[in-house]
């Protein structure tokens, strides 16, 4: 199972990067935007700052613009996979940047069917989102649990990574899916780190240690 950090913000990868747990960063236009103006800068730190694949999504509308932007988005750093949403106009420009060996993260995946026609076109990465279909009622894990299937019922060569995913049920569903990614934002990490009962366990043993009044554990 790899971990990607869902996030554009360089300090808080800055912070999780030491723990070896981080094997990549996804980013999308609305992380971006909170992160000042100068992007490019912000990208190329990213890129440098993690040794697995760093996702950057196009921002162009046109297919043509589409094709443009994802080329000059490849050509950042070794590890840059290019985001593109899940568009019908969008399938041409998927399957060449495919054949030029140009990493994809296809994004925006509602449904098992979506997936599904995107497996077929090769690209590296397939993106459901979990937590927005929640938030319609449509159970996002359900339609994540589908698309594990498929890709192992057909071998599909794209990973899925768990995306959208907003609390540590989705996170732990979709690991026992066997999905092949999950990206996870910072705060949910940080909760994982600070589970009640370990922080409570953690006071405990250090007030029982020091009413024995011993300075050295082995001493
Ligand atoms: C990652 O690739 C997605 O852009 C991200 O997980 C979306 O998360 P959100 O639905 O919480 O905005």
């Amino acid at each position: 199972m790899k971990l990607f950090l869902d996030t554009a913000n360089r300090d808080l990868i800055k912070k999780w990067v030491p723990t070896n747990l981080i094997d990549g960063v996804t980013t999308n236009p609305s992380l971006l935007s909170k992160e000042g103006k100068n992007i490019k800068d912000v990208l190329l730190d990213i890129c440098k700052m993690v040794k697995g694949d760093v996702s950057i999504e196009v921002v162009k509308k046109e297919p043509s613009d589409v094709y443009k932007q994802a080329k000059e988005i490849s050509k950042l750093a070794k590890n840059v996979v290019v985001k593109i949403p899940f568009q019908f106009e969008y399938l041409p420009v998927i399957s060449k940047l495919v054949k030029e060996n140009i990493k994809i993260n296809v994004t925006l995946i509602f449904s098992v069917i979506q997936a599904t026609l995107v497996a077929k076109l090769g690209v590296k990465y397939i993106s459901p989102f979990i937590g927005r279909l929640d938030d319609i009622d449509i159970p996002g894990l359900e339609q994540l649990e589908k698309i594990m299937l498929i890709k192992n019922n057909y071998n599909y060569k794209s990973e899925i990574i768990a995306a959208s995913i907003r609390n540590v049920m989705h996170m732990q569903e979709a690991i026992l899916m066997g999905t092949d990614v999950v990206t996870i934002p910072p705060s949910l990490l940080d909760k994982i780190f600070t589970h009640p009962l370990t922080m409570q366990g953690i006071e405990k043993f250090d007030s029982d240690w020091k009413k024995l009044g011993k300075k050295e554990l082995l001493k």
